[in-house]
């Protein structure tokens, strides 16, 4: 009996299915655009509002920061190596922020999470935005992966060091009526061949906010951010190797990225302080990533076999330099010296 009903509901749901959507698309983005319209004249002020950001230390958790510091939000830094994090708050008050908390932890330690947030409302009193930016990346291969413990580094990073930070700050969250701010990437999604680890990472994280947003809606807000290549540590070539070190190495960094236009750090923060600030409920930028992800749904053979091309293709050489999406040429030997360093410059 079960099985004719499977059968059945086979042959009739997805053409009614198809039907509804091909109905009720066009009202919903009229609806969407015109909601997006009218969130514009509500966008949340920032000015004295308490905002930790993780990952505050370079790339865009940095460019984060003084984007929120230009609409006078009061800071707290987190990250590993306490000298960059001093100067990235010295920047930040030059920006406008008036009170700026430097607290140096690992994401990936539980006890560490619990408190950078405990200082942060023990000074401020109240928290109204957490950013879950830290994050890092492997590049390799996985059937080069030597020793596949690790790796697990990738999850305690870019997942749990976000689950941590978010579970020790939701009480206060609720409290403010705050927002919780999740930078994934667009590796969740789209395909990630030698970032496998990473994109995985990614979408566990996409998957809990937004489960997350509906549990909590709508006494606290969930914005996801998935930016494309960005410039940062990051794509200055720091990443784990199959080895599962740490390391900076432009090489293997170009021949991922070489072919993909980087985008800037400094526009990126600004666009995705901006959509938070409209409430936006996830973010990607550049757009037409956004775009991407229609082929994903609908034909995710050309996606396979475009990045079949990719990989085939000769990588672009850029020997000691890389060229952003603003046409500005970054020393990535510069970024080498700290990158790999965990703890001070
Ligand atoms: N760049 C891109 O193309 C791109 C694209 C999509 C998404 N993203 C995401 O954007 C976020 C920021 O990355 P980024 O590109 O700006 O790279 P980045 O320059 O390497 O910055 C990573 C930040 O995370 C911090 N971090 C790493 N491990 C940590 C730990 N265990 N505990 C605390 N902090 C830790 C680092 O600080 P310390 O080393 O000082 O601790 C650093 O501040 C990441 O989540 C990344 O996945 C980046």
């Amino acid at each position: 009996m079960d099985l004719l009903i499977h059968k059945l509901m086979n042959l009739v749901l997805p053409p009614i299915i198809f039907v509804a959507l091909c109905i009720s698309i066009p009202p919903y983005l009229f609806l969407k655009f015109f909601y997006s319209i009218l969130r514009t004249f509500s966008m949340e002020d920032m000015a004295g509002k308490v905002v930790l950001v993780t990952g505050a230390s370079s790339g865009i958790g940095e460019q984060l920061v003084y984007e929120y510091a230009r609409r006078g939000a009061r800071l707290v830094l987190v990250a590993r190596r306490k000298n960059l994090l001093e100067e990235v708050a010295k920047k930040a008050r030059g920006f406008g922020s008036t009170d700026v908390l430097v607290v140096c932890g690992d994401v990936t330690k539980v006890e560490d999470c619990k408190r950078f947030i405990e200082e942060a409302v023990n000074h401020f009193g109240c928290l109204d935005h957490l950013v879950n930016n830290a994050g890092i990346t492997n590049i390799c291969p996985f059937e080069d992966v030597t020793n596949i413990l690790n790796f697990s580094s990738m999850m305690d990073v870019n997942f749990w060091g976000s689950i941590y930070a978010t579970h020790f700050a939701i009480p206060h969250l609720l409290k403010s009526k705050g927002r919780i701010v999740v930078i994934a990437s667009p590796s969740a999604w789209l395909l990630a061949p030698r970032l496998t680890f990473y994109g995985a990472s990614k979408a566990a994280l996409i998957n809990f906010f937004e489960s997350l947003r509906v549990e909590l809606d709508p006494r606290v807000a969930i914005t996801i951010a998935s930016p494309g290549v960005t410039e940062s540590e990051m794509t200055q070539g720091k990443h784990l190797s199959k080895e599962g070190v740490m390391q900076v190495d432009k090489e293997t960094v170009n021949l991922l990225i070489g072919t993909f236009p980087v985008f800037g750090a400094e526009l990126l923060a600004k666009r995705i302080v901006n959509g938070v600030c409209r409430g936006e409920r996830s973010i990607t930028e550049p757009f037409y990533y956004g775009a991407v992800y229609l082929w994903k749904v609908f034909c995710p053979e050309i996606i396979h076999w475009f990045f079949l091309w990719i990989h085939a293709i000769k990588p672009m050489k850029r020997q000691g330099m890389i060229v952003t999406g603003r046409g500005k040429i970054l020393d990535v030997d510069h970024y080498a010296t700290t990158a790999t360093t965990p703890i001070t410059k």
